[in-house]
């Protein structure tokens, strides 16, 4: 090492030789750089001792910011009661009776660690309940990293997503285009009687933050019903956080089974799959194999109670709304000052950046992925050097710790980045 290593650098060093690419997962491959040493409320800070005002929360999790002081509190002592005891507990049943309570349509659920294995407790509840084989998926829309659903689409069809995922796996899916009404209806009009599942993102947040069009959840529900299909949400990114209720609450359209995760349990490893109570029959006697050693565990279940104490009464969310349009419209201040093409659409909560010469608002994953994501990707690591942490893929997430005070500066900081950036044109 020379003498102007800095901490940051060594541990980095220590991190590529001990852990494969540096990182836990691969989402964090593009930012091997930045090794943290701890965070509170909207910010972080590295291990040179640089701060960082946040947008990514843990990729979503940390809702309520970062060691929000009553969570932490609760969860300090419910530890002191054990983990996990191979056995149902009280904690788990409150958190189980409150989420439902929140997700009114909901009748029964059980917990997991991930929504990547939720996601596959869903697919499987959707084939045995209709004895059928397909599971309709759209382009763009991410439901974990398991052979049976990770997907990259070029050209319009879907392959495997990695290396070493066994392509053939994939034949029991068909994945069509998101948002676009008359591409169901025709699918279920020839297929209909093939499909068990329908999953999708009820607002596609993943990659892009695109609503659904007027009417196309309602179209995908009433078709869904009529064909005897599970309709399963995936609001692992929107559930608890575009409203309590989620997605389904926001846009007033509700599926057979849906999964949360992120916001649900403050930055805790906590999913969850919810739904109708006909559709656990067999999970419920045992036939149908849901299972995982950490599921519904003391400190996780801890964490849903404690972050559903402080979103219940929703006034977190009108000020996450407010502080969060206050970001987006000085966002959209900032480029046209500037006259550069940055493009922000999505919701106040959790919201997209994109450079785009062409379209004011984006409706269709088609759209994204026309897009040079390079040039967006560049300028999220200025702006990581200028001490805002965020996405490379554009996406930004605003907590209830986040501030008018927090977004003043943020705003200063991005300022010359994107003075920079129209410089470049
Ligand atoms: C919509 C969606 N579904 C599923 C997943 C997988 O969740 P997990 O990383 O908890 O397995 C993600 C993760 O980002 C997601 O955004």
């Amino acid at each position: 090492m020379t003498e102007t290593t800095t901490i940051q650098e060594e541990l980095q060093a220590r991190a590529l030789r001990a852990l494969a690419g540096g990182v836990s997962s691969n989402t964090r491959l593009l930012n091997p750089h930045l090794i943290v040493d701890r965070a509170e409320g909207a910010r972080l800070w590295d291990v040179d001792g640089t701060e960082y005002i946040d947008y990514l929360l843990g990729q979503g999790p940390n809702f309520l910011g970062y060691a929000p002081p009553r969570v932490v509190e609760k969860l300090a002592a419910a530890q002191k009661d054990g983990i996990i005891y191979a056995a149902t507990h009280r904690r788990e049943i409150e958190a189980a009776e409150r989420v439902l309570s929140i997700l009114s349509w909901a009748e029964t659920m059980r917990f997991g660690s991930s929504s990547s294995e939720m996601v596959q407790a869903a697919m499987r509840i959707a084939r045995q309940a209709t004895g059928r084989r397909y599971i309709v998926r759209f382009h763009g829309h991410y439901h974990g990293w398991f052979d049976n659903i990770q997907i990259q689409s070029v050209d319009g069809v879907a392959g495997p997503g990695s290396l070493g995922q066994v392509p053939d796996a994939l034949d029991p899916t068909i994945t069509i285009s998101w948002n676009d009404p008359a591409a169901f209806q025709k699918l279920i009009q020839e297929r209909g009687d093939e499909i068990a599942g329908v999953i999708m993102e009820p607002m596609m947040l993943n990659a892009g933050a695109i609503e659904p069009r007027p009417g196309y959840l309602e179209t995908v529900r009433e078709l869904t019903a009529k064909h005897g299909i599970v309709l399963i949400f995936d609001e692992t990114i929107s559930g608890f956080r575009v409203g309590l209720g989620g997605a389904a609450e926001r846009f007033g359209v509700f599926p057979d089974l849906a999964v949360y995760g992120k916001a649900m349990a403050a930055g805790w490893p906590c999913a969850a799959l919810v739904g109708k109570r006909d559709l656990f029959t067999e999970v419920a006697t045992g036939r149908l194999t849901h299972a995982g050693t950490f599921n519904g565990n003391v400190v996780a279940t801890t964490a849903v109670l404690a972050s559903l104490d402080e979103l219940e009464d929703r006034s977190a969310y009108s000020r996450i709304e407010q502080v969060g349009s206050e970001l987006m419209r000085g966002l959209g201040e900032l480029a046209s000052q500037h006259g550069l093409p940055l493009k922000i659409q999505g919701l106040p909560m959790a919201f997209h950046l994109r450079f785009d010469e062409e379209n004011d608002v984006v409706t269709s994953y088609d759209q994204i992925l026309a897009l040079d994501a390079s040039r967006y990707s560049a300028f999220a690591r200025r702006l990581i050097e200028s001490g805002v942490w965020v996405a490379y893929r554009g996406i930004w997430y605003v907590s209830a710790a986040h501030t008018s005070f927090d977004v003043d500066e943020t705003l200063q900081r991005i300022e010359p980045v994107v003075a920079a950036a129209a410089q470049n044109l």
